[in-house]
């Protein structure tokens, strides 16, 4: 039978999905429990936490993250950086792209990233930042593939770990598609090709 969100929305989106690898219960449920980890971890921030979230793919992440964490108050710094490659393949480069997020030094920085695959991402920021003068610098990402590229790459606090399939929802994307999705889950194969040949 389909799963829940499948059967409740019968939307062109929800057709696209082959399966629901984490439903949006799982996620809610991970999240609060990410949140108070690291709550609990930066106790003794002192005000100073700097929440960096990468866009656009943790943009839903990084919105319900920061609303479970019981510091109130903190800064929040958007950055996004660009992985060069296909849309649907493992990003081969990546750079930050416009200004660099103020308040580094003396802060303790945490980056909220979506997924874990290469690595690129996070190996990026962290070396800025530490170069920087960030007090601190911890990445949280939702999604880890299970892929030596990602399981050793450096990073705090995980959400799922993942088999290497390509997964769109919950602020990841198919050509900026899909992100709105309350959950994650993999594309059909006719709807990768589809919106491929449209990109
Ligand atoms: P990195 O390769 O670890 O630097 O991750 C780069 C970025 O690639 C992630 O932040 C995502 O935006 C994107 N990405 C990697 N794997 C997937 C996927 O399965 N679906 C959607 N986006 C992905
Ligand atoms: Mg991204």
């Amino acid at each position: 039978m389909a799963p829940e969100a499948l059967r409740i929305h019968d939307d062109r989106l929800h057709e696209d999905i082959e399966k629901v690898l984490v439903p949006s219960a799982a996620i809610a449920e991970r999240v609060r429990a990410l949140a108070a980890a690291i709550g609990a971890d930066y106790e003794h921030a002192d005000g100073r936490l700097t929440v960096v979230p990468v866009m656009t793919g943790s943009l839903l992440f990084a919105a319900d993250l920061v609303r479970a964490l019981p510091q109130r108050r903190m800064r929040i710094q958007l950055t996004t950086v660009s992985s060069y490659g296909g849309t649907a393949t493992a990003s081969r480069g990546s750079s930050i792209v416009g200004a660099l997020p103020k308040h580094l030094e003396g802060h303790h920085i945490l980056i909220v990233d979506d997924i874990l695959d290469s690595g690129g991402t996070l190996r990026l920021l962290r070396s800025e930042f530490e170069q920087r003068g960030a007090a601190s610098v911890r990445a949280s990402v939702l999604l880890r593939k299970r892929i030596p590229s990602a399981l050793s790459t450096p990073v705090e606090y995980v959400g799922f770990d993942i088999d290497d399939e390509f997964v769109v929802g919950y602020g990841l994307d198919y050509d900026d598609l899909y992100r709105n999705l309350p959950y994650v889950g993999t594309l059909r194969r006719d709807a990768l090709a589809r919106v491929g040949a449209s990109a």
